[in-house]
């Protein structure tokens, strides 16, 4: 490492992702290539003498960004939004300059104390109760995402109930979830042992707005106790992938309490906009959780990844997940002084990931960061707008944050032709490369999701994806 060299290629790094951004439009947003496309444009095998760097950015311009789906785009509508910007950028640079692993608070006392601090300001940012500090029994971490999140406090909430019933018993422990709970939990519950016949996917409609009813939540625990399971874990969600569904936390956490159910509280996308006191109120009942989790990487300026998660006993996720080896061992440790990440996270590295949202925290202020909030909303807003007032499309679900979730209506009473409808416009309109949107299923319903939450997007990218919409919807319609 060569300081020199360093500034000089890192200059060039940085013009080279400033042009990038300046002319982020004029790609397709949606990679057009065709699986395998690079292995045609790269050798076979690592260069025997070093490139140089000018070398390696023309082929990334030439041969890496085609390939690359631009998320970073105004006109990226697809799924949820994974923001960047300067501030998460400076942050994730200066976190790769020193990089350090900070598994023990000794490895790097001040990329645990940072990361204890940080989240406690975000805690209170988000109004959450004063359990979730780190100045009490409870305490914040930051996991590499929502997936990661959910697992540990799976974990947590498995061992907890196991030390009372006795290991034997984890083919009686029973999880809850909605039908549209992410994934994320699925996978948790494969990880972790849960049996899948004791993983409850409780069904949800539009009649709640595929909100999980507290009364088949109560049914279902009363079944179980019936027959001798052991209900330990509920996740609710506070804006659900498909169409920013919000669980009633307090009538679900009442029940969790009176059952000892742990209660995980999944607001990964939706989570960040809670920083704004008129949208606050989608996590009432938070105070009945046992963690909540919210993606800064999501809606909230922090480059990928940086998931933080709050929980209110880290003494259960400490129990579940540290190990104490030998080479590991250190006076602070011992003496129980200090927080040690390590254990309350799957792997043992960890990066420096609070300083760029430190960073996004300090360069911003909390005031621009709801501004932000609120313009996607209002943007989304504005696209909901639109879509009301062409006939021929239809809402489907309510627009609680900065997606909106429709379709294309298909010839009168036929399900099966308007979900092919609908299938086809997302691959016209994607395949323009003028605009990026994603699907879901609701009710059987084919569903187009417009997720506002890009940086860079303003009102005219908006309006313009409409247009494309609209476009490809009449030469579709026209061909049936
Ligand atoms: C509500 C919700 N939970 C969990 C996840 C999974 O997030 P991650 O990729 O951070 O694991 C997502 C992703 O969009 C989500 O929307």
């Amino acid at each position: 490492m060569n300081a020199e060299q360093l500034r000089e290629c890192g200059h060039k790094m940085v013009d080279f992702i400033a042009d990038y951004y300046k002319d982020i439009e004029n790609f397709p947003v949606l990679s057009q290539v065709q699986p395998g496309y690079l292995r045609e444009l790269l050798p076979g095998s690592v260069p025997i003498h070093p490139d140089r760097l000018e070398d390696v950015l023309d082929d990334v311009q030439a041969k890496i960004l085609p390939g690359v789906t631009h998320w970073q785009s105004p006109n990226f509508f697809a799924y949820y939004p994974s923001n960047s910007s300067i501030a998460g950028f400076l942050g994730e640079m200066l976190s790769a300059g020193i990089n350090m692993v900070g598994f023990s608070w000794i490895t790097s006392p001040a990329a645990t104390e940072l990361e204890m601090i940080v989240l406690d300001w975000l805690a209170k940012a988000l109004n959450l109760p004063d359990d979730f500090l780190s100045t009490g029994q409870g305490g914040g971490v930051i996991q590499g995402t929502a997936s990661e999140a959910v697992l540990v406090v799976l974990l947590a909430a498995r061992d907890r109930v196991l030390r009372k019933i006795g290991k034997d018993s984890i083919g009686k422990l029973v999880v809850y979830s909605s039908d549209q709970t992410h994934s994320a939990l699925q996978k948790a519950c494969q990880i972790a042992g849960i049996h899948p016949e004791n993983c409850r996917v409780l069904k949800t409609d539009s009649s709640t707005d595929y909100a999980l009813s507290p009364e088949s939540l109560n049914e279902a625990i009363t079944q179980d106790l019936t027959i001798g399971l052991v209900p330990f874990f509920l996740c609710a969600t506070v804006g659900s992938t498909s169409s920013t569904a919000v669980d009633p936390l307090l009538a679900l956490g009442k029940i969790t309490k009176s059952n000892g159910i742990w209660f995980h509280v999944d607001a990964a996308y939706a989570g960040s906009s809670c920083v704004c006191p008129e949208l606050r109120h989608y996590i009432d009942g938070v105070e009945e959780a046992d963690s909540f989790n919210m993606n800064a990487h999501k809606w909230f300026l922090t480059n990928f990844d940086c998931s933080a998660l709050w929980v209110k006993d880290r003494s259960a996720l400490i129990q579940s997940l540290s190990t104490n080896p030998e080479f590991l061992k250190n006076k602070a440790s011992e003496r129980n002084m200090v927080v040690d990440y390590k254990d309350w996270q799957i792997p043992l590295g960890r990066r420096f990931r609070s300083l760029k949202l430190w960073m996004v925290l300090r360069l911003y202020g909390l005031e621009n960061l709801q501004a932000y909030i609120r313009n996607h909303i209002n943007l989304a807003r504005h696209f909901e707008e639109l879509v009301a007032q062409d006939s021929r499309f239809e809402i489907l679900a309510p627009r609680n944050f900065s997606l909106v979730c429709f379709r294309l209506l298909g010839p009168q009473g036929n399900e099966e032709c308007a979900n092919k409808l609908n299938h086809d416009l997302l691959d016209a309109v994607n395949s323009t490369g003028k605009i990026y949107i994603s699907h879901t299923v609701l009710s059987n319903k084919y569903t187009l999701r417009f997720a506002v939450g890009a940086p860079l997007t303003e009102e005219r990218h908006v309006v313009d994806a409409w247009k494309t919409l609209q476009d490809e919807a009449s030469t579709l319609l026209r061909s049936l």
